[in-house]
């Protein structure tokens, strides 16, 4: 008999305030400024609201009165400022800055960019990997260039010094030294002799434009200037921009005009603030129900009937699907395994799903009549996007779900989903996960109408209780109590297992993903089915072990797990099972249950997860650990 029933009860307390600690490993920030005012102070700024990304240094650099002036420091973005407190740079409305995550030298000041060409003539900031800049080195070295870094950056650096020298603009040099770059790329740079101009280009690597008011923004996001301006235009492919306080063009590598499409970046600052929460994490946990309703909104047409306005591919072509593959990394690959479950049993579509990192290497089956479907929260993780790549050379039919607007991945499919979570700052992905689900079964509901697996009261009544999510979930979040009490009593265990069958088995993993890359113990998921075969080796006494207890009395599933609790109960396990408010068998088999709002069998990863990213997210803090930024880890894992 459970000991503790975690009923609904009374309201949840907000973590406590806490200064972020410190910060590790992630991609880079990049930001640029040209206008009338202090171009060193919005840098910094910008600089600032991408900390998140994480880095190991930080730099600026400014043009005034025809020369080029640098400041950069290893460590935190602080060093920066108290170096700029102390030595100033000259007054300019024209600087770009950069946070690093070193790839190419370790993390010392003059591996810290911007890099700047021997001659003196530009500066240069960087995201990504050059990856054949050690050839590009030999020959700076036979034409008597020495860098003075260990960077793959000042090799850019130094080709597009030499070709300025020649007499070029800024932009053709970039353009000329872009095509002699091999890998992944954001670019930024500015020329002494050009003093009213930033040039970037970009290839595999994020980067935006903000449109001011008499002033010009670069960034590698969009947080680094939604306080200036939410007028934003997202870099292509292989592109070159130009700003200058007032004008910004777009070019291809070859020097052809390039179209962009302008947009409106609906997140405000508040937004991408912590509103009141010790850390993102826990805020974006807690906003899981706007989430949800935000990405549920406007789907319907006045008939009722589902209407998903970016899809931008025609029912026919959706008719003659014959296989769908879900292609993505990490949590939102676990979110396209519960997309199997329900696109199979709502439109009896064959449907696979691929970890993006191996789907290319393993010569895969795809073709005209394959619909990839690719979930990515970034939009930018370069695992996902050279899967989606490689699936569109097979001539494949792409679909992304995504919840960055403009951002690769989406631009590079055929058709998108977006999720509407707003930005999600915390690198453990919550919100994220909760609304790529939303995505997967209004996508799977989609292809059933077009399809004709489901009739349209069938699938209002879905979207009915998808609907009734996100009340589901505020009464969660106002019952974590019993969830915040398991974290204290677990904060010292060294290995917790997570048990799942049919949509519970990717919930078990996604459980076990949280507490892994937040509080850095042993947490693994399993299909409860599969213990028998080995895991259960693992049991031993005081083991905390999750279950994720499918809805009683609709399958034979629910009992195989009664007897899976069973099972490690009798081998000194401690079952904390998630189950169904009135699952009285739950009641009986567990040490304690967390009770979960009755849903739909398919849509229960929507409420069982919550819990568990409470847990997680509560037992890393009582160990002290950044939350937010998490070791070792990236919000977006821009390098393969
Ligand atoms: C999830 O908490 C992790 N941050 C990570 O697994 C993430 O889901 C993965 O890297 C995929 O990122 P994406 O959704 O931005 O493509």
């Amino acid at each position: 008999m459970a000991e503790r029933l975690l009923r609904l009860a009374d309201v949840a307390k907000p973590g406590r305030l806490r200064d972020p600690t410190r910060t590790v490993f992630a991609m880079c920030g990049i930001v640029g400024y040209a206008g009338p005012k202090s171009a060193v102070d919005l840098v910094v700024e910008g600089l600032r609201r991408l900390e998140y990304r994480g880095y190991d240094s930080a730099g600026v650099s400014v043009v005034a009165d025809g020369e080029l002036s640098v400041a950069k420091r290893a460590g935190k973005l602080v060093n920066l400022e108290k170096e700029l407190a102390e030595t100033p740079l000259p007054v300019s409305g024209l600087a770009i800055g950069h946070t690093r995550w070193a790839t190419h030298g370790g993390p010392t000041d003059v591996n810290a960019h911007p890099h700047r060409s021997s001659n003196g003539r530009v500066a240069v900031v960087h995201n990504g990997i050059i990856e054949n800049f050690a050839v590009l080195r030999a020959e700076l070295a036979e034409a008597g260039i020495t860098p003075v870094s260990a960077t793959d950056t000042e090799i850019a650096a130094q080709l597009l010094g030499l070709e300025v020298a020649k007499g070029g603009d800024l932009t053709g040099a970039l353009r000329t030294v872009c095509n002699r770059l091999e890998g992944a790329f954001t670019l930024v740079a500015v020329d002494c002799e050009q003093p009213d101009t930033v040039v970037a280009a970009r290839r595999n690597s994020p980067l935006v434009v903000g449109l001011g008011d008499g002033e010009n923004f670069l960034a590698s996001d969009v947080a680094a200037f939604i306080g200036h301006t939410r007028e934003a235009v997202e870099l292509g492919q292989d592109q070159i921009v130009t700003i200058t306080a007032t004008t910004f063009e777009v070019e291809t590598f070859t020097g052809e005009p390039a179209t962009v499409r302008p947009y409106h970046v609906s997140w405000d600052l508040s937004a991408a603030e912590k509103g009141g929460f010790d850390w993102f994490m826990r805020k974006e946990i807690y906003e899981q129900p706007k989430a949800v309703a935000d990405t549920l909104l406007g789907r319907q047409d006045e008939s009722g009937a589902l209407r998903l306005d970016e899809l931008r591919i025609a029912p026919e072509e959706l008719r003659a699907v014959d296989k769908i593959v879900v292609i993505a990394c990490g949590t939102s690959f676990y979110a396209g395994m519960v997309a199997k479950y329900a696109i199979e049993h709502w439109t009896r579509v064959p449907c696979e799903v691929e970890l993006a990192s191996e789907f290319r290497y393993r010569d895969p089956i795809v073709g005209p009549t394959t619909l990839v479907v690719t979930i990515s929260q970034s939009g930018e993780t370069a695992d996902t996007l050279m899967a989606i790549r490689h699936a569109r050379e097979q001539k494949a039919r792409v679909l992304a779900i995504c919840n960055t607007n403009g951002s690769t991945i989406p631009r590079e499919s055929d058709a998108v989903i977006y999720t509407h979570a707003g930005p999600e700052i915390g690198v453990a992905s919550t919100k994220g996960f909760l609304t790529q689900l939303v995505a997967c079964y209004l996508l799977a509901l989609y292809l059933a109408q077009v399809r004709g697996t489901k009739f349209g009261d069938e699938i209002a009544l879905l979207i009915e209780e998808l609907e009734k999510i996100p009340a589901a979930i505020e009464r969660q979040l106002a019952d974590m109590d019993g969830v915040l009490q398991l974290a204290s009593d677990f904060a010292e265990s060294p290995s917790v297992l997570f048990l799942g069958r049919h949509v519970g088995y990717p919930v078990a993993l996604e459980g076990a993903l949280k507490l892994k890359e937040l509080a850095y113990i042993h947490a693994e998921g399993f299909a409860a089915g599969e213990l028998k075969h080995g895991p259960i080796a693992l049991i031993e006494d005081q083991l905390p072990v999750f279950v994720v207890m499918p809805p009683p009395g609709r399958d034979l599933v629910h009992e195989k797990v009664i007897s899976n609790i069973a099972e490690i109960r009798a081998r000194g396990a401690r079952t904390i099972v998630l189950a169904e408010e009135d699952d009285l068998d739950a009641v009986r088999h567990a040490d304690v249950v967390i009770a979960l709002p009755k849903v739909p069998t398919l849509l229960q990863p929507l409420v069982a997860i919550v819990p568990l990213q409470v847990f997680a997210c509560e037992l890393a803090t009582r160990k002290g650990h950044d939350v937010d930024q998490p070791r070792n880890l990236a919000k977006s894992v821009t390098v393969e």
